[in-house]
């Protein structure tokens, strides 16, 4: 992004609550949040693990209700699952049918979009196939692949749709370092081309700064927003370059020495 336009929250997160009942007892998770997500930017949400990070993503999602509060996406409130946002997993395997092939899987994720003709969406499907580089993969099924390729279907198939907004619950966590190195600049690469915001949850520090404009990191549940952080490291970013220059190693240090001092004091250590 050339920072040079205004960005319009495409998501506002206002005043939410929530809290589960459990047993007789009562979680709450958000009491209070809020916070706006400009049009088109990369945001990171980390935390310690149970502070709310898949919550705070099902809600903006429409597949759970707030107990209070608004979500507003595209200037409307959610109350069901908007159209124009869509949910990647981290099982991948949730996310693709494994009777059906690459092509066929990326050609379901456009079943939402209005009709098109056969010819149209062959060309469509295949244009997926080539940004998430499988080509002469169209054919094999979910279980002849390697669990980066299964993702990577699962991305074109999200993607296919046009949605607005990607979320992201920890997609990457699964796979081997250097397959995730490799997937997370191709997402890059994806957020530069086609005009999408990008929610992406981590536990991974080193993860967050590499691709993301912004970090929110959240205390534990009820949540509250530590700290926000702007990664002011310029696109294009690549693995080698990005990870060597002095800036992205002062963030990453920053953040990852305040997330650990925060889990080893509660911890009680
Ligand atoms: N459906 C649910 N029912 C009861 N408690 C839940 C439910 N979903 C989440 N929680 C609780 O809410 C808290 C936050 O969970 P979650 O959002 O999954 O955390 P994170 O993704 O940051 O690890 C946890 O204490 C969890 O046990
Ligand atoms: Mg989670």
């Amino acid at each position: 992004m050339d920072g040079l336009q205004p960005a319009r929250p495409i998501i506002e997160i206002r005043d939410i609550h929530m809290s589960f009942h459990v047993n007789a007892r009562t979680v709450t998770v958000f009491d209070g949040f809020s916070y706006a997500i400009p049009e088109r930017s990369f945001l990171s949400i980390i935390g310690p693990s149970g502070c709310g990070k898949s919550t705070l993503l099902r809600l903006i999602a429409g597949l759970e209700r707030p107990t209070g509060g608004d979500i507003v996406f595209d200037g409307r409130s959610i109350d069901a699952p908007p159209k124009g946002m869509i949910y990647v997993f981290q099982q991948y395997a949730k996310s693709i049918f494994p009777w059906r092939t690459v092509y066929q899987n990326i050609e379901f994720g456009l079943r939402a979009q209005k009709k098109v003709g056969r010819d149209e969406a062959r060309a469509k499907c295949l244009d997926y196939v080539k940004l998430v580089g499988l080509e002469g993969y169209e054919d094999y099924y979910p279980a002849q692949l390697s669990g980066g390729m299964q993702q990577r279907v699962a991305i074109a198939r999200a993607l296919i749709g046009e949605p607005k907004v990607l979320l992201m619950d920890e997609p990457f966590s699964a796979l081997d370092a250097m397959t995730r190195a490799i997937l997370q600049e191709l997402l890059l690469k994806i957020w530069q081309t086609i005009p999408i915001t990008i929610l992406f949850v981590t536990h991974d520090v080193d993860e967050a700064v590499f691709l993301s404009g912004k970090i929110i990191a959240l205390g534990r549940a009820p949540a509250v927003l530590r700290e926000e952080v702007t990664v002011d490291l310029p696109y294009p970013r690549d693995q080698i370059g990005t990870r060597s220059d002095p800036r992205f190693t002062a963030i990453q240090q920053r953040l990852f020495a305040n997330i650990f001092l925060q889990e080893k004091s509660l911890a009680g250590a």
